[in-house]
């Protein structure tokens, strides 16, 4: 597994984590408790060292504590995880006040059985707080020794810069995939001058560049992916039209396509970890396998070839 420092501090890294949005099953269909379970220690099996969550992941926190008390690997695991937002059964909010950010940490520490968080982001600007304020309360929290690094997620170039003049960033989380590749034009440079790492959400689209969903795939109910506009339509098609032309090229490396599309990911300039969601441990594994994979030029331009045919794709961040 490729490793990587985590921003300027002495931490590192794996090139692909996992993250635990599907686990908390919010909009991930048959999730349980033991598949779960089995997903993180998979994870660990396969050489991944850093684990990506949120107060907002309902009991994903949890599933992380657990595992990590009984995992005798846990102290060389990263943990990054959320404030800012938070979830009930109505729905998500921001709410990312000094008072707010601290008592979200509070209760992420007690989840996580922890008493220091490695990695803490902002999971998003609350509208009725100056960025400053909340970048004020995770400097406080650093300071105490909660946490040890801030990162800050879905924030424009802007926000960032006023974040970071307050409480210097180690890490941003934007999202980054073959069709969402907006932050190449500012944020991947700007994060390269500033040495902040890139640790980018939705690789696989949400399962669509896994290539496992097929053109007649029909959603379950409770799935959260069809409110997505590539899911729909003639974008839905499209991709599969791109899957189509990837299939080959994975199977030429005899890989799984999804482990081609995270290599592809975590090969891109400025990029230093792929959080890859999974909810089945066979799922992670196929991710992890990616940091053990080198593409060539050749494969890179093939990929590349196939990416120019797709042209641009309607896209949509999460938060
Ligand atoms: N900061 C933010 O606002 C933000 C937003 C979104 C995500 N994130 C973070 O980024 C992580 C990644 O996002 P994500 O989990 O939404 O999406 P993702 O990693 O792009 O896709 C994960 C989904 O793809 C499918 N999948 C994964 N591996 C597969 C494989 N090998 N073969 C087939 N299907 C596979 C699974 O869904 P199915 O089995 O149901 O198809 C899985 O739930 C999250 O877990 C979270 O930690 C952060």
């Amino acid at each position: 597994m490729r490793m990587r420092p985590l921003g300027r501090t002495s931490l590192r890294i794996s090139a692909v984590a996992l993250g635990c949005w599907p686990i908390s099953g919010i909009t991930s269909p048959d999730v349980n408790r033991a598949d779960s379970l089995r997903t993180l220690a998979a994870a660990a099996e396969s050489g991944i060292t850093f684990f990506d969550t949120a107060c907002a992941y309902g009991v994903s926190e949890e599933l992380l504590g657990e595992f990590l008390a009984e995992c005798d690997a846990a102290d060389s695991i990263v943990v990054a995880t959320k404030g800012g937002l938070e979830r009930d059964s109505q729905g998500q909010y921001h709410r990312a006040r000094p008072v707010d950010l601290r008592r979200q940490c509070e209760q992420s520490l007690a989840r996580l059985r922890r008493d220091s968080i490695q990695l803490y982001y902002l999971h998003a600007a609350d509208p009725e707080v100056p960025i400053e304020e909340s970048a004020g309360a995770i400097a406080e929290l650093i300071a105490e020794g909660k946490i040890q690094a801030a990162g800050a997620s879905n924030l424009t170039l802007e926000q960032l810069q006023r974040f970071h003049e307050v409480c210097p960033l180690q890490a941003i989380q934007p999202a980054y995939n073959m069709l969402q590749r907006e932050i190449e034009q500012q944020l991947v440079p700007w994060s390269a001058d500033q040495q902040i790492s890139l640790c980018v959400y939705w690789p696989l689209l949400k399962g669509l560049l896994a290539g496992h969903l097929g053109r007649d795939h029909v959603f379950a109910a409770n799935d959260g992916r069809p409110k997505y506009p590539m899911f729909q339509g003639q974008e839905w098609q499209r991709n599969h039209d791109l899957l189509d032309q990837l299939r080959p090229i994975a199977d030429g490396l005899s890989v799984p396509l999804a482990t081609l599309v995270v290599a592809w990911t975590i090969q891109q300039p400025g990029i230093t970890s792929a959080l890859c969601g999974a909810k089945r441990a066979w799922q992670i594994g196929e991710s992890a396998a990616a940091g053990e994979l080198v593409l060539s030029d050749q494969v890179l331009a093939e990929i590349d070839h196939a990416l120019r045919q797709r042209g641009p794709a309607v896209t949509r961040a999460a938060v």
